[in-house]
């Protein structure tokens, strides 16, 4: 296998004219939740050390990140139209979007998505064994989940379950637990940060070895850091600065990143 490509790009997704980018067999993004000042909502972090009595802490009144409003679906889905590879003529080959949201985004995206060719979707499941909704843990069911919508043209896309002409392959539900990365394991970038594991599942299903994936919504670089461990090619942009540079240093530095066949090598 050639050389991996891991690359972010500190711009607007809307820009990838600029980026000579292969078209990809997997587009998966986080997008924003345009959620704004209301990020910490019945986060016991809204107030100081969690606790009422003490007063809001600065996170009270704030967003996630300075960009989590008035994020434009249309442009999203025209980024994907364009940088998702044609439709295949084999089976089995057809290329993939993976579109974590919210739970009411997720009727929305999938409108976006048909209006641009994407006529197929499908939803996935992340469960999670806590919920920071403790605020109102008294007055409702709180949520433990993460949603994401599987989006195609018309072919089903790749999937990659373990069949062979001889192994059956297995079945592949649409829930997946919500298993945290440990801190060790991986920097923590952003507050919105998906598990660089969950990812791989995903990435594993979708693609194959030498594939592209591209995060238009990259954040802590996680999706691509996923990739670049699977050997898949990966590209990704995200406009904050902050991110950007702390992604470079940490997440996405090669120099720090120990391939499993290292690790085995060094066994
Ligand atoms: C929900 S976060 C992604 C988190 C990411 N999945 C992770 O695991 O770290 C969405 C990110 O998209 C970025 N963003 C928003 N609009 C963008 C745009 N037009 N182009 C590139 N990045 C954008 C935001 O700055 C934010 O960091």
């Amino acid at each position: 296998m050639g050389k991996i490509k891991m690359e972010l790009y500190r711009d607007h997704f809307q820009n990838y004219k600029r980026y000579n980018i292969p078209k990809a067999q997997l587009v998966i993004a986080d997008i924003p939740y345009n959620l704004g000042n209301n990020a910490y909502a019945s986060s016991n972090q809204w107030y100081v050390g969690g606790d009422n009595k003490n007063g809001e802490s600065k996170l009270a009144n704030t967003s996630f990140f300075k960009t989590d409003e008035n994020f434009n679906l249309a442009e999203y889905m025209h980024f994907c139209s364009k940088l998702l590879k044609k439709e295949p003529k084999e089976k089995n080959q057809a290329p993939a979007m993976i579109v974590f949201c919210s739970y009411q985004q997720m009727p929305i995206v999938e409108e976006y998505g048909r209006k641009y060719g994407f006529k197929n979707s499908y939803p996935l499941f992340f469960i999670k064994n806590t919920s920071s909704q403790v605020l109102k843990s008294n007055m409702k069911i709180v949520g433990a989940t993460e949603h994401a919508v599987v989006l195609y043209r018309d072919k089903l896309p790749k999937f990659r379950n373990g069949k062979t002409e001889d192994v059956k392959g297995k079945m592949i539900k649409n829930w997946f637990e919500w298993k945290r990365d440990s801190k060790k394991e991986y920097p923590r970038v952003h507050p919105t940060q998906k598990p660089v594991n969950v990812i791989k599942q995903l990435i594993e299903i979708f693609t194959d070895e030498g594939d592209v994936v591209i995060d238009p919504c990259a954040g802590s670089g996680s999706t691509l850091r996923a990739a670049y461990e699977l050997d898949r090619n990966s590209f990704g942009f995200e406009i904050e600065k902050e991110f950007y540079e702390k992604s470079k240093e940490t997440m996405l530095n090669v120099e720090h990143i120990v391939k499993n066949e290292q690790l085995e090598m060094s066994i």
